[in-house]
């Protein structure tokens, strides 16, 4: 057993046990602390042969153990548990240190957290981890904001114990200065709620316009995922659906209760794009789908209203009809990220992080839970074009979505017409024809705004601002 670690992981649940016991597999001394020691002694007893670990019972012990300048990984509940960890850590450390939070926390306390410990010369690493517990300790992809010099200092054990992509590269970045990382991995879970939202969508429509049964819903999602939309999601979606439940024998989707939860991210996200002024429909339909589903007695009451009840088609339609819900989840796929990467590119100007949207869908590649094929489609497409304005802009994205959109509109059609909820594929499809649309509804809403609140309004021929004398004689002024 060393006496001087490497780093150090405060926060031994699920998590933070995986992550240490990921950094001692990696041939790194690891000093492990927790605020209930049994926690520590657990992890040492269980998993001790499988590296080099210093347990502490104390944070001065805890501090005390590790090599300088020290790196402590905080993998505890985010928000107060957070700042109460920081605040019984940091005066036991001395500038050039770094606290590594790599809980899902807001981006605006990183934001503060990184600016306090600043003044006391200590690095604040805020860091997204995606992959969940297998993730932890098999390889995460790994977000990390903070300073350029605490990157360089940890960014190479990082790069050891993330997943790696097909071609072998880490899935690591520094995201950029501050909150980066945390924002990043926060989009991240606002795409991941659009793509679980879209496969469901997909489903639904397999399930009640096409009339498969679930295992047959497998063997479909298997068959695309050996396609473009290869993906982690795709391939759990064909396992979660092929499960047969062992209390009743039916199939395992149709005893889950159908109310989904929807935890701080996927609403942060949607929280953010509205303060940035992004349109992010997908990723709010998403959350907004899971909120309805969570409303039982609003459903229970609603029930008996009246539409269309969805008629399954015969077995040759069926299986046309699959292969166009493939290209409408591919094209909504496809504005989900754009929405998603907007975001990003927003986020980064507004607070100059100086985000390398190749570099993020690059590291998304593997570990987590977006990880896709498709990613190296985007991250092609930026490294076409580092100052690509939307994804929609790239050729190669912008044909396929032109070869799918006749069956993402049929595709609609049908869900319009047999009464089944579709609202991510339809509120990508309303993000993509609005944004080719040659004139929108907006320019009556200036006209409404004016006349109601003296608004003013632009005109396309004439520049300046102008207000119309509604209650008067209607005569134009330039305002
Ligand atoms: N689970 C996932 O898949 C996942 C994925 C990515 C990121 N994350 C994030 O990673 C972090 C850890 O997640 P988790 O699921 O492993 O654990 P968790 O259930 O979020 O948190 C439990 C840990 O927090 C500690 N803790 C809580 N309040 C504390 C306080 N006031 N002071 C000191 N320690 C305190 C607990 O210590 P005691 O043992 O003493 O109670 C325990 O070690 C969270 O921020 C989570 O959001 C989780």
């Amino acid at each position: 057993m060393s006496t001087s670690a490497q780093i150090g992981v405060t926060g031994l649940a699920v998590m933070g046990r995986n992550l240490a016991r990921n950094f001692a597999r990696n041939g790194y001394a690891v000093a492990v602390h927790n605020r209930t020691p049994s926690r520590t002694r657990e992890l040492v007893r269980d998993f001790g042969d499988e590296g080099d670990f210093v347990p502490a019972e104390s944070p001065e012990e805890f501090v005390a153990a590790l090599e300088r300048p020290r790196r402590l990984i905080i993998m505890v509940k985010a928000g107060d548990p957070t700042d109460a960890v920081i605040q019984e850590f940091a005066p036991l450390l001395e500038p050039g240190d770094m606290i590594i939070d790599g809980g899902n926390a807001h981006f605006a306390d990183t934001r503060r957290r990184e600016r306090e410990l600043r003044e006391r010369g200590i690095h604040f690493v805020g860091t997204g981890i995606s992959g969940g517990e297998e993730g932890a300790l098999h390889g995460p992809s790994i977000m990390p904001g903070g300073s350029t010099e605490s990157y360089a200092s940890l960014g190479p054990m990082l790069e050891k114990i993330s997943a790696k992509a097909a071609d072998g590269a880490p899935c690591v970045t520094h995201c950029g200065p501050d909150g980066a990382g945390h924002f990043v991995k926060m989009v991240h879970n606002g795409i991941e709620y659009a793509d679980m939202q879209l496969i469901g969508e997909a489903y639904q429509l397999l399930r009640d316009v096409a009339g498969y049964s679930p295992a047959q819903i497998a063997e479909i999602f298997r068959t695309w995922n050996t396609g473009r939309l290869d993906s982690y999601l795709i391939e759990i979606t064909a396992e979660v659906l092929a499960h047969v439940d062992a209390r009743t024998g039916k199939p395992f989707v149709d005893v889950v209760l159908d109310r989904a939860e929807q935890k701080g991210t996927g609403r942060w996200t949607v929280q953010i794009a509205l303060d940035l002024g992004v349109p992010v429909s997908g990723i709010a339909e998403a959350v907004f789908a899971r909120s309805l589903s969570g409303h039982a007695e609003l459903r229970a009451a609603s029930r008996e209203l009246a539409g269309p009840v969805a008629q399954p088609m015969g077995e040759k339609a069926a299986a046309a009809f699959a292969d166009q819900v493939e290209q409408a989840l591919y094209a909504s796929k496809i504005v989900s990220y754009t929405q998603g990467f907007h975001e990003i590119t927003a986020g980064s100007e507004e607070y100059g992080w100086n985000v390398d949207p190749g570099a993020v869908s690059s590291i998304w590649r593997g570990g987590c839970i977006i990880r896709a094929a498709f990613l190296d489609r985007i991250r092609a497409a930026y490294d076409t074009r580092p100052d690509l304005p939307s994804l929609l802009a790239d050729k190669g994205f912008a044909e396929e979505i032109a070869a799918a959109q006749d069956d993402w509109r049929a595709v609609l059609v049908a869900a319009v017409q047999q009464g089944v909820p579709t609202p991510g594929f339809s509120a990508a499809l309303a993000y993509y024809d609005a944004l080719r649309a040659d004139r929108l509804p907006a320019a009556l809403t200036q006209g409404q705004r004016d006349y109601f609140g003296a608004h003013t309004y632009r005109r396309t021929d004439v520049e300046g601002s102008f207000h119309t004398l509604w209650g008067q004689d209607r005569s134009e002024v330039e305002a």
